[in-house]
C-alpha cells in the first residue's frame, strides 16, 4: 500500500478540503481545511465514521466500479448551512481522493434569484388578475351598462399604470445594478438639486410644506446627479405618501465624520413627521418588495423597490443610508455620500 505521506504535500497546497481514503475506506491523509471543515482530525478513521452521510459514501464505490468521477452534496454539520460539492477521483489500488468545494455562496445566489421571480410573478399577477376581472365583467353582467363602464375603465386605469410602475422600477433597479462597478465621476451640487425638488414637488399639488436647510457651504460632491436625483425622488416621495399633511424637511449638512464611510461626508435628511417606522422593520426596509403594510402601500401604487434602488445607487456611490425613527415620532432618512 502506497504510504499516507506521500500525498501530504499535495494536500496542503490545495486551496480547499481534501482527504485520501485507501481500499477499506480508512482516512489515511487530510490536510488543515478538512480538519477545519469536519471539526476533528480524521486520519486513521473510517470515513463512514467521520461524515454520516451516505451520498458521500456513495461516491467512493462508484469511482472503484469504475467511474472516472463521482460528486455529492455535503452539508456542513460543523459550520451550520454551509454546502460542498464533494468531488471524489479515484487514485489506483482501490484509493479514493475525496475534495470539497465551497458551494454555498452559489446556492444562496439562486436562492435570491428565485425569490426575485416569484415576487415579481407575485406582483404582476395581482393587477393581472384584476383587469382579467374587469373585462370579463363588462363583456358579461355589466355590459351596456355606461356607468359601470366608466367606472370600471378607472380601476382598470390604475391597475395596468401600477403595472408600468413595477416594470419601470425593476428596469431601474437592473440599470444600477449593471453601473455599480464604475464609480460615477460628475460633480453634484446637493442643494441645488434639492431645491429643484422641492419647486417640482410643491407644484404637483401637494398640501404638503417643504422645508429646505442647508447648513453648509460645502455644498458640491462627485456623483451621478441623475441617480442622486432618484435617491432624493424615491424618500421624497415615501414621506409625502407615508407622512400626509405633515411638513417634510430636506436637509444638508456636513462635512461630518462618518464610520460607515471611514471618512468625511456631506449629510443629507429627508425627515418628515408622520406615523413613524417600528424599529423591527427597519433593517428590512432596503429589501426588494419588503413593505410593512402591503395592502397600505400597494392601495398607494407602491411596489417595495424605491429603498432597494436608493441602497444599490448609494453603494455605487460609496455611499451610505441611515433610517431613524420610532412608532409615533417620525422617520428621518440620511444618505451619507463621501466628501471632496
Ligand atoms: N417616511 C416613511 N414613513 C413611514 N414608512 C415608510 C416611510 N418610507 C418608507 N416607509 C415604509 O417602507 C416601505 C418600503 O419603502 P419603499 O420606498 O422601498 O417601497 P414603497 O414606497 O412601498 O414602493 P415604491 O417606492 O416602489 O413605490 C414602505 O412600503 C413603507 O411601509
Ligand atoms: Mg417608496
Amino acid at each position: 500500500m502506497t504510504p499516507a505521506p506521500t500525498f501530504q504535500p499535495l494536500l496542503d497546497a490545495l486551496p480547499y478540503a481534501a482527504l485520501v481514503v485507501d481500499a477499506k475506506d480508512r482516512v489515511i491523509a487530510t490536510n488543515d481545511a478538512a480538519t477545519q471543515l469536519l471539526g476533528w482530525q480524521a486520519q486513521g478513521l473510517l470515513l463512514v465514521n467521520v461524515l454520516r452521510q451516505p451520498d458521500v459514501i456513495a461516491t467512493l464505490d462508484a469511482v472503484r466500479g469504475g467511474a472516472d468521477q463521482s460528486t455529492a452534496r455535503y452539508l456542513s454539520r460543523k459550520s451550520e448551512g454551509r454546502v460542498f460539492d464533494v468531488v471524489a477521483r479515484p487514485l489506483g489500488a482501490g484509493q479514493v481522493v475525496l475534495s470539497f468545494v465551497d458551494v454555498t455562496a452559489v446556492e444562496e445566489a439562486g436562492q435570491i434569484r428565485r425569490d426575485f421571480v416569484a415576487n415579481v410573478s407575485h406582483e404582476l399577477r395581482t393587477p393581472l388578475t384584476a383587469l382579467i376581472g374587469f373585462i370579463e365583467t363588462l363583456q358579461g353582467p355589466a355590459k351596456g351598462d355606461a356607468k359601470a363602464h366608466e367606472r370600471f375603465l378607472g380601476i382598470m386605469l390604475d391597475e395596468a399604470t401600477r403595472m408600468t410602475r413595477l416594470v419601470d422600477d425593476l428596469l431601474s433597479l437592473s440599470r444600477v445594478e449593471s453601473t455599480e462597478r464604475t464609480r460615477p465621476s460628475g460633480l453634484v451640487n446637493l442643494a441645488e438639486l434639492m431645491g429643484t425638488l422641492k419647486e417640482y414637488y410643491e407644484s404637483q399639488g401637494n398640501d404638503h410644506t417643504i422645508q429646505l436647510d442647508v447648513q453648509t457651504a460645502q455644498t458640491s460632491t462627485v456623483g451621478d446627479v441623475d441617480q442622486l436625483r432618484q435617491v432624493l425622488s424615491n424618500l421624497i416621495e415615501n414621506a409625502l405618501k407615508y407622512a400626509p399633511d405633515t411638513p417634510v424637511t430636506l436637509r444638508l449638512e456636513g462635512p461630518v465624520y462618518a464610520r460607515e464611510l471611514r471618512g468625511e461626508a456631506l449629510k443629507l435628511t429627508v425627515m418628515d413627521q408622520g406615523p413613524g417606522i417600528d424599529p423591527i422593520h427597519i433593517p428590512r426596509l432596503t429589501e426588494r418588495f419588503y413593505r410593512i403594510d402591503t395592502h397600505r402601500s400597494r392601495a398607494m401604487g407602491g411596489t417595495g423597490l424605491g429603498l432597494a434602488i436608493v441602497k444599490h445607487i448609494l453603494t455605487r456611490h460609496r455611499g451610505a443610508l441611515k433610517i431613524k425613527s420610532a412608532l409615533g415620532q417620525g422617520s428621518s432618512f440620511s444618505i451619507l455620500l463621501p466628501a471632496i
